[in-house]
């Protein structure tokens, strides 16, 4: 495994993977091609075998974030989404966690009698019982409120009133599960643009911070641009990026040399979810 650590690997995944050691991989990061929406120069994307590889690969109490959407085919959205965290379920996962990805500046759609698209799945899975939880935390919006006492209903008892002092609401709570970015527009996601459909690189910073420590190891086997790839080592965790295009593998090589170059390109900037409550 040593020789694949912070190394970017060109090839089908599912034969890469299979060069990998059992329970070697604390937490995974990808998003597969969605349906038929883009052709990626050939690709051969074998659900199945990646979803078996991935749990013979992860270390018990590891994670899988999939981050993925369905096509909309004949009028109807195809479930396909659904469909594989079903299956990641069969083989042997569980199903930890259906988190939604709200993006803040979604692409403008034709009317055709439904909402405009604003959200894809981040189905997080862990292998067995989950072993690391960093929660991201968020202000609470009554922080420090105090209330003298409440009135509640109890359905035998009818109406009744706390009379105890309630303890003050305090100021951080963990945040939900739907979280929210700009997609496209930060200056550290300009890099990946040569690629059709990165992610931000806040979106896999924040599942690597929740779900990892330092020197974990975090794989993305489907890694494009190599976003993921470039969130862990700015948190001082290990990484393995594959990808089966040639292109893509060059263009999150080089992604990876400009942060090193210039870290300061990628950081946090302010005016993402954080400043929410929820
Ligand atoms: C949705 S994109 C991932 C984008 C990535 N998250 C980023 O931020 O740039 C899916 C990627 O999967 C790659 N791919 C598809 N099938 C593959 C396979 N069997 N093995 C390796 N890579 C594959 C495609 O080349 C494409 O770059």
């Amino acid at each position: 495994m040593e020789d694949k650590i912070n190394e970017i690997i060109e090839g089908n995944c599912v034969e890469v993977m299979k060069s990998f050691e059992c329970n070697a991989i604390d937490l995974t990061v990808t998003s597969p091609p969605y349906d038929n929406l883009r052709t990626y120069k050939g690709f051969v994307f074998l659900f199945e075998e990646i979803a078996g590889e991935l749990f013979r690969i992860t270390n018990p109490g590891g994670m899988v974030v999939w981050v993925v959407a369905d096509a909309t085919i004949d009028g109807s959205e195809t479930g396909s989404g659904f469909e594989q965290a079903l299956y990641f379920k069969k083989v042997g996962f569980n199903l930890h966690d259906t988190m939604i990805f709200q993006k803040t500046n979604p692409i403008p759609q034709i009317y055709r009698k439904r909402y405009n698209n604003i959200l894809e799945y981040m189905f997080v899975f862990s292998k067995g019982e989950v072993k690391t939880h960093n929660p991201i935390k968020v202000d609470c919006l009554h922080a420090e409120l105090q209330l003298n006492g409440t009135t509640y209903k109890n359905y035998s008892k009818g109406e009744q009133k706390r009379e105890k002092m309630a303890n003050p609401v305090k100021n951080k709570k963990i945040k939900g599960n739907i979280w929210e970015y700009v997609v496209g527009k930060k200056a550290e996601d300009q890099e990946a643009k040569g690629h059709p459909a990165p992610f931000p690189c806040a979106l896999a910073r924040d599942h690597i911070k929740s779900w990892t420590n330092d020197g974990d190891i975090v794989l993305d086997p489907m890694c494009g641009s190599g976003t993921t790839c470039i969130a862990a080592l700015q948190l001082n965790r290990r990484f393995i990026g594959i990808d089966m295009s040639r292109e893509y593998c060059e263009l999150a090589r080089n992604r990876i040399k400009s942060y090193k170059s210039q870290p300061g390109l990628f950081k946090e900037e302010p005016g993402t979810y954080r400043t929410k409550n929820r």
